[in-house]
């Protein structure tokens, strides 16, 4: 299904994301770890077309998504959805309409300033929410709900564009934990029930291991791991986060602060 090929992107004379190679058969709940720096943004911009590669190519069902331009681009952008660490939901609007945002690539111009929805795209973003246990919320403004709500909600926005394969760029890092835990069961709903591949990029070891079925470790733009969460042994683990011997399992990697920027600022684009 999806065919990583020598993938490298250099940012001013260095490789952020170096040469890197891997294939996934069918929908997979992959996670991608690795310490801040090692790419792993980097990696899932490549995939959605937000960062143009240097060289390599992305296949996905035998179609390089590297090479399309144009109308072909945004449609492979509208086939794989993102979601960011920090939402990115236009917060004084309602949460149905945030998410019907979703459809925005689909829609004239027009409608959308006026906020005109057809009834069946309505009523599908309300069965979207009530499969996300948040249907109550509907109404409200998004900036009235709880972290983990509100990335059910960018996750229901997601899922209106029915995409293939969503890329999740540490869906949890702003969350406690109990937001986290059901934000990545919902995400594994969706991967099981819907047959979406997942590529999450996660801080978290323990996270990789509970819901991923492969896991790959990136280390300064290379990937060190590839395997499943059984094989992701404590010494590995050690190799990928590049740790001593004083190395912790709860090792996190943080968002770099430029990231989120960039983000919200795609996140507006869709938006606007
Ligand atoms: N737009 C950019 N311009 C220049 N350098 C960049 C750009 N984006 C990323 N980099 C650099 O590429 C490298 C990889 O960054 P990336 O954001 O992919 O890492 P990451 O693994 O996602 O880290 P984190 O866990 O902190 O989110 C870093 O050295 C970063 O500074
Ligand atoms: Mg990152």
């Amino acid at each position: 299904m999806l065919a990583v090929q020598n993938v490298t992107r250099v940012f001013s004379g260095r490789a952020a994301v170096d040469d890197i190679s891997f294939a996934v058969d069918g929908p997979a709940f992959v996670g991608i770890i690795g310490r801040s720096g090692a790419g792993k943004s980097t990696f899932l911009r490549m995939m959605n077309r937000l960062t143009d590669a240097t060289a390599g190519r992305i296949c996905v069902e035998g179609r390089d998504i590297l090479a399309l331009r144009g109308r072909d681009r945004r449609a492979w952008q509208g086939q794989c959805a993102m979601i960011f660490q920090q939402f990115n939901l236009v917060p004084r609007m309602d949460v149905v309409s945030n998410v019907l945002h979703g459809l925005l690539n689909r829609r004239p111009a027009l409608a959308t300033l006026f906020n005109l929805w057809p009834r069946a795209d309505i009523l599908r973003a309300l069965e979207i929410l009530d499969r996300l246990g948040i249907a109550e919320q509907a109404p409200k403004r998004a900036e009235a709900l709880s972290g983990g709500q509100q990335q059910r909600v960018a996750i229901a926005r997601a899922l209106m564009q029915d995409p293939r394969i969503i890329l999740a760029d540490e869906p949890i890092a702003s969350l406690d934990p109990m937001n986290a835990q059901i934000v990545m069961d919902t995400l594994k709903r969706i991967n099981v029930e819907d047959g979406r591949m997942v590529i999450a990029n996660l801080h978290t070891l323990d996270t990789a291991r509970r819901y991923c079925d492969r896991v790959i470790g990136m280390r300064d733009g290379r990937i060190v791991f590839d395997g499943t969460p059984a094989q992701l042994s404590t010494g590995v683990a050690r190799d990928i986060y590049g740790a001593d011997h004083s190395f912790n399992e709860a090792a996190t990697s943080t968002a770099i602060p430029a990231d989120a920027i960039a983000d919200a600022a795609y996140a507006a684009r869709l938006m606007a």
